[in-house]
């Protein structure tokens, strides 16, 4: 496996990123998410990003790839994602396998790397699956790569990616089911000022902080979406979207969430 890739950015003072999240296919084609059909979602969601934000230097997936973690669903996965002719990367959620992600999603243009050289940022892609649990969890040998990864790119600025957020966000059952150790994760970054931000999925809402200095964001998924705030699962009508994040070379990032009917689509 080969845990770095480098890309050339098509313009010289940012690189442009879209990130899609929980896609949460099914084995049966005909299931649906609370009656979202979430395979037909993702495509409409990428249609939607290749009419608004077409080309990007990269796509990164955030987790809950599969809603029923079957090789069927990453082989279709690998068909939808195959056809985008950019360079995709992935992370593993707590409805995924990634043992079995490694093994079929991990062909053409998409790729397993955990640290993408563009320009001149750094992102990291962590792996916070936890077993047998919706919550996640950053092992010791994934905060390790997390350190070395930091400290040999000093001179880069660094976007985090994981599936699970590091935070509460205000929403009791999410809430129990976020990060089961952040205070180790940020034990990592407060070592360093050249992180920028911090970017999730899980939560299938839009989210936006900060804390010390850096970004924190959570992007709404391509299929159903969650009402913030809601103490027990709660259904938000909101359309399916996508984030997209353009990362200058100064260390800033302009970040916008795209959403299906809400934006003439
Ligand atoms: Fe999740």
């Amino acid at each position: 496996m080969n845990n770095h890739f480098k890309i050339k950015p098509f313009h010289q003072d940012y690189a442009e990123l879209l990130q899609i999240t929980d896609t949460h296919i099914f084995a049966d084609e005909k299931e649906t998410l609370d009656g979202v059909d979430t395979q037909s979602s993702l495509k409409e969601v990428l249609n939607l990003a290749r009419n608004n934000d077409w080309p990007v230097d990269a796509v990164l997936v955030t987790g809950d790839l599969a809603h029923d973690p079957v090789t069927i669903v990453y082989e279709r996965l690998l068909d939808i994602l195959t056809d985008i002719d950019k360079p995709i990367f992935w992370l593993p959620g707590n409805h995924d396998d990634p043992k079995l992600m490694y093994q079929v999603l991990n062909k053409k243009n998409i790729h397993t790397a955990k640290s993408i050289e563009i320009g001149s940022w750094i992102v990291v892609m962590l792996d916070s699956f936890l077993a047998n649990t919706h919550a996640g969890y950053l092992a010791q040998d994934e905060l390790d790569f997390l350190d070395k990864i930091l400290n040999e790119n000093l001179d880069k600025h660094v976007l985090i990616c994981l599936h699970h957020p590091p935070v509460e966000i205000g929403s009791v059952w999410m809430d129990s089911m976020r990060l089961n150790n952040p205070e180790d994760f940020f034990n990592v970054l407060d070592k360093y000022d050249h992180i920028k931000a911090v970017l999730w999925g899980h939560i299938h809402q839009e989210f936006f902080s900060e804390r010390h200095g850096v970004t924190l964001m959570a992007t709404p998924s391509t299929c159903v979406q969650f009402m913030p705030g809601a103490g027990q699962y709660t259904k938000d009508g909101r359309a399916a979207g996508y984030r997209h994040l353009r990362l200058n070379a100064s260390g800033e990032i302009n970040s916008v969430i795209r959403r299906l009917n809400e934006d003439g689509a």
